[in-house]
């Protein structure tokens, strides 16, 4: 029998990736879009003939129950969310009920229509912020930095909950960061790779950025869906943690960066700019993914250099392509 899935942020990086693992599994794929006045769906447009796309929104439980009621699906993947971080201090309240509340909303649709779809909730390793143990496991605890990383803990905690309350097969992914060439301009691996890409065809002169020790335990995108993945494949529900297993630092990205691109030292193009400085830093990420790859048989296969080799690679292709 064909299974159906539904993905919630089927727009976004991650949904892309995932709509495209389930289509190769056979899946029946169906995407929830927010309603906009332009139809730009870039990341899905090679999909589109593929998958079925149904309008709802993570902020009105009427539209999120009538999505789930109509799609009936085995798997509910809840990607949907206000997902970069300096934008949840500007927006603090929204930030909330997108990413917080917006997960209690997709619970209570699929609680209400069948209890038995199994639910996938895209946790975060910002949720670990000010980090208590290194490195970051299932069981360390919480200690948010951001409006983001709060919201998030909400999301976690209350899939936990229904989990628990109304047995329901409810999973939560803890994924730390990751990344490929349809990661959003404004984080910062795509924001370096853009620019390097455009200061090697001579369109631009510097990069901006802000913090650059943090420190962050990359992967990449395709990877990480397989993750969510097998983690709705199990015998029984539970939480895991995404990660490599290794960190490195902003300037070490991009360091690399300027290097794959055949520009040597990154030293006289980037200025640091305090406009990119937040109010308050995650220094480290580091997870251990050892959970996963006992249980899922999961392991990351692009390594960071690789994946840096990648974005830099499609952005100088893509840069090339638009100024040709
Ligand atoms: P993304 O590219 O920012 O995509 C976010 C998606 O959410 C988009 O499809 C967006 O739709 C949709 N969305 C936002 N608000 C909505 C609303 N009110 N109703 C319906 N849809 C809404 O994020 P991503 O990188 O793919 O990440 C996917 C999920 O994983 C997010 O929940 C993120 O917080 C979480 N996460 C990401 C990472 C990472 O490193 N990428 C790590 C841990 C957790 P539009 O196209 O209409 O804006
Ligand atoms: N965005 C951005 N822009 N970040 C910068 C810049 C800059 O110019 N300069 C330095 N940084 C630093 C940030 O201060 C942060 O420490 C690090 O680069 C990574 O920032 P982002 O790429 O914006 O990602 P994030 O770690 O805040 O959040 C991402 O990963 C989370 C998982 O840990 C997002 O995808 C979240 O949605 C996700 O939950």
């Amino acid at each position: 029998m064909q299974k159906t899935a539904l993905i919630t942020g089927i727009t976004g990086q991650d949904g892309s990736y995932l709509a495209e693992l389930l289509l190769a599994q056979g899946y029946r794929v169906v995407g929830m879009t927010r309603r906009t006045s332009t139809d730009v769906h870039e990341r899905i447009q090679h999909l589109v003939e593929d998958i079925e796309i149904v309008s709802g929104d993570l902020l009105d439980q009427t539209s999120m129950t009538k999505v789930v009621q109509t799609v009936r699906p085995d798997e509910v993947y809840n990607l949907a969310a206000q997902s970069f971080v300096p934008t949840s201090w500007d927006q603090p309240v929204l930030t909330g009920e997108f990413t917080a509340l917006g997960a209690t909303r997709v619970l209570e649709a699929v609680r209400a229509v069948d209890p038995a779809i199994r639910f996938y909730q895209a946790s975060s390793s910002e949720m670990f912020g000010k980090v208590t143990e290194v490195p970051q496991r299932e069981t360390t605890s919480f200690y948010p930095r951001s409006p983001y990383g709060v919201a998030k803990v909400y999301g976690h905690w209350i899939t936990v909950n229904y989990r628990e309350s109304y047995d329901m097969y409810a999973c939560s992914g803890i994924l730390f960061n990751h990344e490929s060439p349809r990661r959003g301009k404004e984080f910062v691996t795509r924001k370096i790779t853009d620019g390097v890409a455009r200061i090697k065809l001579g369109l631009a002169k510097e990069l901006r950025l802000g913090n650059l020790d943090a420190k962050r335990d990359w992967g990449f995108a395709g990877d990480y869906v397989r993750a969510m993945w097998l983690m709705l494949q199990q015998g029984h529900p539970d939480d895991y943690v995404i990660a490599t297993g290794r960190t490195h630092k902003v300037s070490d990205f991009v360091r690399i960066a300027f290097e794959a691109a055949g520009l040597g030292s990154y030293e006289p193009y980037v200025v640091v700019d305090p406009r990119f400085v937040r109010p308050a830093e995650v220094d480290l990420l580091i997870g251990d993914p050892s959970k996963a790859k006992r249980e899922l048989g999961w392991e990351p296969e692009v390594s960071f250099e690789d994946l840096v080799a990648m974005m830099v690679a499609a952005d100088i292709d893509r840069v090339a392509a638009a100024h040709r």
